[in-house]
């Protein structure tokens, strides 16, 4: 074995078991049981879970920790955050951009959310929020891993210079084509952007990430467009369709002819259950959409669907903290997962899954794979996401880069089943 670096000893792997985990160059050299050469720097996790890090495929790094700046969203709606947006744009710097990007990464990092894929909005002409976020990518990359979405907020063809913004973006380093076809003039306008953005991205060879039918009308229909085009340039796993919020609101029937299309077309889906549930609805008495996508008949079609956050203290969403266990604690709730084995699924969204979804390949705690992990107070999956289990300790790219003393919600308590265990007890 070659020279160790870190060794995390006494892992409780998320199937269950026990292991040891050797660090050496960055990466991750060996995953066994009782590893006795020597290392430099031991951190023993006692039994607790050990797990790859949280990745977040949806989020909005430009607009993070605004909120209230210049006024509050007042009807809670989707279409008033983005006149609200609009209004700070105009007010908006690079620096103060990178300062509150900077500021969210640290939360992120502190709870071990390693890799983010952002939206950065293109359709100020300055490009401020793409310079000041390519910065933001170069300065973290020792510890966390941001990819960047050319997004065209106000309308690829409604906006006046988007479409050549967002050309300018991919130019300069952006690398993944995002789009907004339901803020279109038309039905007609947001079908043709979808074939439009996925004709450059298979042009450039780049991924799709697009916010995608955000809306209640369940006549918004450009996901079927997406899958379309995915099929049809060759795109299948390069493309994601984020939100999908009209599938909600859907004729049944319809939807049974579309989900099979997108397992066809290899799409991928992130439903973002915090904003979702506070924004869709909002247009109705009782009963009342809770418009979240159809995220358990998706994965049972064999579609890949992680989860989101979306937005942290912003003109969409006051409330947040850049912690993917609330997310899924929020995700299953909505979707109604709460089977010990969808929950278990729940926390690989937020970890395998998502990390498929932005394509990262050397993810994960298998020998080889880039030196990511996170120590969490708890003994298993269901139990990290039902405490929103204290992070005590983040490796990053080798580095320890955050510790943290458990809290109170103890696990010495004597007597409490473990889910493990009550998983056992059922299967008796
Ligand atoms: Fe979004």
């Amino acid at each position: 074995m070659s020279s160790i670096d870190l060794l995390v000893t006494n892992a409780r792997m998320t199937d269950g078991s026990i292991a040891d985990i050797a660090i050496g160059n960055r990466r991750i050299i060996a995953v066994e049981r009782n590893i006795t050469a020597a290392s430099k720097h031991v951190l023993d996790a006692g039994g607790r879970l050990v797990s790859p890090p949280f990745v977040d495929p949806h989020f909005h790094m430009d607009a993070t920790l605004s909120l209230g700046n210049p006024r509050l969203n007042q009807s809670g709606t989707l279409l008033e955050g983005i006149r609200l947006w609009g209004e700070l744009k105009r007010h908006l710097t690079r620096e103060a951009i990178m300062e509150r990007a900077l500021a969210y990464c640290d939360w992120a990092v502190a709870q071990g959310l390693l890799a983010i894929r952002s939206h950065v909005d293109v359709c100020d002409d300055r490009l401020i929020g793409v310079e000041a976020l390519l910065e933001v990518k170069k300065q973290v990359s020792p510890y966390l891993q941001l990819q960047l979405v050319a997004f065209p907020q106000d309308g690829l063809y409604r906006s006046p210079n988007a479409r050549q913004n967002l050309l300018r973006a991919l130019d300069m380093g952006v690398e993944v084509v995002g789009g907004i076809p339901h803020f279109e003039r038309s039905m007609t306008d947001g079908r043709t952007s979808v074939t439009d953005l996925c004709e450059i991205a298979a042009g450039r060879g780049l991924m799709v990430d697009m916010h995608c039918d955000e809306t209640d009308d369940p006549m918004s229909r450009h996901v079927e467009q997406l899958a379309y085009e995915a099929s049809r340039l060759g795109l299948e796993r390069r493309v994601n369709g984020s939100h999908l919020t009209s599938m909600h609101s859907m004729d049944n029937y319809y939807v049974s002819k579309l989900l099979p299309l997108m397992a066809e077309a290899g799409l991928t889906v992130v439903p973002n259950p915090l904003v979702n549930i506070i924004i869709q609805g909002r247009h109705d008495t009782y009963p009342k959409r809770r418009g979240m996508t159809r995220v358990r008949e998706l994965i049972a079609a064999g579609i890949k669907v992680g989860w989101g956050q979306d937005c942290v203290l912003d003109p969409w969403y006051s409330l947040g903290c850049g912690d993917m266990l609330d997310v899924a604690h929020m995700g299953l709730h909505v979707a109604q997962m709460t089977s010990l084995n969808e929950i278990h699924h729940c926390f690989e969204m937020i970890t395998q899954v998502n990390a498929d979804i932005m394509g990262l390949d050397d993810y994960g705690l298998a020998r080889g794979c880039r030196a990511d992990l996170v120590i969490l107070n708890a003994r298993d999956p269901h139990e990290a996401i039902r405490l929103r289990a204290d992070r005590l300790a983040v490796v990053a790219n080798g580095q320890v880069v955050a510790t943290r003393q458990k809290s109170d919600t103890s696990l010495d308590l004597p007597n409490r089943p473990s889910a493990t265990d009550l998983r056992w007890s059922f299967s008796r």
